[in-house]
Order: structure tokens, then C-alpha cells, then sequence
């Protein structure tokens, strides 16, 4: 049953484009669970850089279906433009399939969003604007529009008709902010129907298909454990759950197929938007980390928060989604540094603490205890072989194995697809 999870086990950004890129040339199938737009994956391989945010990261390989399934929330505006860019750069998005299931992104979510993290002020979220936690707000609450609702406009018309009247009140009535027009939405998604409607299908039952048939299966994560409504540091996350439970969910695959998950972690830490890091650096070292790193928001440019290895974050991450093994990406990056830390704890009001608290406000407070060791001051990117690793290089990755529990499976030492340390092949 090869269905294998690929997992942002941090606050995101930690290199799954990049994994997924890597790992789909032997994969049949690719599939975004969770999440939409707010992701952004930098692919680097020989067609060129790309960062994809909703499109599936097996997109380049001909042979792969790339599935857009049912945990994930398409704004098709953003859908046109990938593709047509990906089109224009030569690559082939005929074998794309989007899930029946799979929630829209309205225009009202968009501007909502906007108005409410306006009106929190400088207590919001630091969201991408993407629309997205409301979108996700709204499939819970029922208010949602699916991707298979386009399918019938006059269905799709007779939804946004009862959903649009509830939002145009808000917009209007609470905001003081002019109403959106009907006509101009449906005649808006009406073309995207049209476009999109020979994408549109069960891909459950696609995906049913491909596991009968003992095809390989990639599922693959966007955003990380730390942002997941249940786990990460609440508010401060997203809205969908990036974990492996969510990839079942998200891509409507029965927990029991699922043969490995890969938890993915950046070799230090970084995140982007608001909310506590305890390992958050403001020194050199940060900017080292974030120039040498390119720690730059793929979506938003926003700097990234950049510091050492969370080892108490990474321990959760492990608990929650029983990783198989982990890729460690971006080891290279610590190539110039001397000196390396790892936390392995927090200190809290003279106590230590191990297990990852779920209040932000006792993770604000929370000190790391750091775990002090040499750095290796060579550059690893040509390598290809664990072995070959300056040993500091070793004695760090198995530092990392040691105190998350958990075998590194791969190890990334640059951004090609080629620059992988590969110790155990997941298909
Ligand atoms: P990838 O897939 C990093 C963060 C946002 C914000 C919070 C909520 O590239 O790893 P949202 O728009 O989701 O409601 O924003 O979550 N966030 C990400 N941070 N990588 C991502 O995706 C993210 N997607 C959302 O910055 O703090
Ligand atoms: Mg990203």
C-alpha cells in the first residue's frame, strides 16, 4: 500500500515543495489535502523556480496525476493564473483533477478576511489574506460552496443567491463597507466553470482506483503541525489541519492505507506571521539564517522569523503524526556557523518544561534551553552519501534522530532536486 504523507511538521515553509518535487518521480499520483492558496512550495528543478500555491508539486512530471482534493480550498481567480503561468513555461497541467468536494474561495471571504484582521488590529493573526479561514469557517458552518456546485450553474446561482445575502449584510451592516454584486460574482465563476468543469471529478474514487492498483500515492502537506487548529499555538495558525490524520481527511484516503508518513523539518526554525517562537533569534545568527535561507515569505514576502532547532515543538509534531521517518531540509544553510544550538526544553517559572504547551500566552513565556555544538564550517552541498557529511554534520542530524525519536530518512543539502541525501527511498 505505498500512500505515503508528506508533512510540514513545523510552522511551515520547511521544504515539502521541494520534498514532493524530489519524491514524485516515482509517484503515479500527487495530491494537496489541506490548506489552498496560503501555501507556497519553491520548486527548484530543471523546467526552472516555481512556487506553487495551489498546484500540486508533481506537476512537472508528465506521468503524475495531480489531484487538488477534497480538505483544500480552490480560488479559482489564483487556479487560472498558476496554471496559465505553468502553461506558458512549457508545462503540461492536462492530468490536474480537482475534487467535486473540495470548498471555493469567495470574493466575500477574501474581503472579510480583510475587514476582520483590520478590525483586530494589533492583535491579528497575520494571515496570508487569502481568504482562507473564512472559507474554512464557512464548509464548518455550512454556508460553503463546492467546487461541484459550478457544475450546475443554476444550482451555484441559487447558493451564492442565500449565502451572498448573509455576507452582503455583514459587509454592509457591521463594516459600513458597499455590498458585492451578484451578478458580477456569478458571471465570474461562471467562466471559471467553464473552465475548469472537464477537471472537476470524485477523485476519491480516482484515488480508490490508483491504491487497487498498488499505485504510488503522495499526499502532500501545506502549512505545518504548529499552525494546525487543534496543535499549533492557537489563534496563531491556520485553519485546516496539516497533520497526517488531516491528509487522510483532506484527500479522502481510509486512515489504515496510509503506508509512511514523512515528517518534514527545516534543520532550524523559522515562521512567518504573528504568534510566539521560543527559539526566535535577533542577531546575526538570524540574519545569516534568513539571508543564506531566503527566508522571505513565498506568498506575502514577509520576513521570516528565523532561530534554532525547537526540539520541544518537534516532539509534538512526532506525537501527533507517528512519523515513520523525517526529511531534514536546508542543512546547507547552516554550512557558515560555527557554533550551533538545539533546544531541548523550556524553562518556565524556574520549572522545565517537555511537552509543547497549548496556550500561547504560556508559550510566550516559555525560555529554551539550549544544547550547545560545534558547527562543521564546510560546504555540504555537493554531497550525496550520509557518510560523507563532515562528521559535526553527522553528529547534528543524529542529534536531531535522538531527540525528536524519530530515523532521518532523507537530507536535503541544497535546493535541486538532486541535492538529497537519500538513506532510506519511502517507494
Ligand atoms: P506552506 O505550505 C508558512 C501562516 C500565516 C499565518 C497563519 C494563518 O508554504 O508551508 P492563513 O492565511 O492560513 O489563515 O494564515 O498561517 N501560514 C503559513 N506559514 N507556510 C505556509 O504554507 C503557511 N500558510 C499559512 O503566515 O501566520
Ligand atoms: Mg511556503
Amino acid at each position: 500500500m505505498p500512500v505515503v504523507a508528506v508533512i510540514g511538521a513545523q510552522w511551515g515553509d520547511e521544504g515539502k515543495g521541494r520534498m514532493v518535487d524530489m519524491l514524485s518521480e516515482k509517484a503515479d499520483f500527487v495530491v494537496r489535502f489541506s490548506g489552498g492558496d496560503n501555501a507556497g512550495h519553491r520548486v527548484v528543478n530543471p523546467h526552472g523556480e516555481f512556487r506553487l500555491r495551489l498546484t500540486p508539486s508533481g506537476i512537472f512530471y508528465p506521468r503524475v496525476v495531480s489531484v487538488i482534493g477534497n480538505g483544500v480550498v480552490v480560488n479559482p481567480a489564483v487556479l487560472n493564473q498558476e496554471v496559465d503561468g505553468l502553461n506558458a513555461r512549457g508545462i503540461d497541467t492536462s492530468r490536474l483533477r480537482i475534487s467535486d468536494r473540495a470548498h471555493l474561495i469567495m470574493p466575500y471571504h477574501i474581503v472579510l478576511e480583510g475587514l476582520e484582521e483590520k478590525a483586530l488590529g494589533s492583535k491579528a493573526i497575520g494571515t496570508t489574506l487569502k481568504g482562507i479561514g473564512p472559507a474554512f469557517a464557512d464548509k464548518t458552518a455550512r454556508y460553503g460552496i463546492r467546487v461541484g456546485d459550478l457544475l450546475d450553474k443554476a444550482v451555484f446561482r441559487a447558493r451564492l443567491v442565500t449565502v451572498l445575502e448573509m455576507k452582503n449584510k455583514i459587509i454592509a451592516g457591521v463594516y459600513s463597507q458597499p455590498p458585492l454584486s451578484l451578478d458580477e460574482i456569478y458571471r465570474q465563476y461562471c467562466a471559471y466553470a467553464d473552465r475548469w468543469a472537464p477537471f472537476i471529478c470524485d477523485t476519491t474514487a480516482l484515488l480508490a482506483g490508483a491504491i487497487e492498483k498498488d499505485q504510488n500515492i503522495l499526499l502532500e502537506g501545506a502549512q505545518g503541525v504548529l499552525l494546525d487548529p487543534d496543535f499549533g499555538t492557537y489563534p496563531f495558525g491556520t485553519s485546516s489541519s496539516p497533520t497526517a490524520a488531516g491528509a487522510c481527511q483532506g484527500a479522502g484516503i481510509a486512515p489504515a492505507r496510509l503506508s509512511k508518513v514523512v515528517g518534514v523539518f527545516k534543520a532550524y526554525q523559522t515562521r512567518v506571521g504573528a504568534g510566539p517562537m521560543p527559539t526566535e533569534l535577533n542577531d546575526e545568527i538570524a540574519a545569516t539564517l534568513r539571508e543564506r535561507g531566503k527566508e522571505y515569505g513565498t506568498v506575502s514576502g514577509r520576513p521570516r522569523s528565523c532561530g534554532w532547532f525547537d526540539a520541544v515543538a518537534a516532539r509534538l509534531s512526532v506525537r501527533v503524526n507517528g512519523f515513520t521517518s523525517v526529511a531534514v531540509t536546508r542543512l546547507d544553510i547552516l554550512d557558515t556557523l560555527p557554533q550551533l544550538k538545539i533546544c531541548t526544553g523550556y524553562k518556565l517559572a524556574g520549572k522545565t518544561v517537555n511537552d509543547f504547551p497549548a496556550s500561547v500566552a504560556v508559550l510566550a513565556k516559555c525560555r529554551p534551553v539550549y544544547e550547545e555544538m560545534p558547527g562543521w564550517q564546510k560546504p555540504t552541498g555537493d554531497i550525496r552519501l550520509f557518510k560523507d557529511l563532515p562528521v559535526n554534520a553527522r553528529k547534528y542530524v543524529k542529534r536531531l534522530e535522538e531527540l525528536i525519536g524519530c530515523p532521518a530518512s532523507h537530507i536535503s543539502v541544497g535546493q535541486r532536486r538532486e541535492q538529497t541525501i537519500v538513506r532510506k527511498p519511502i517507494f
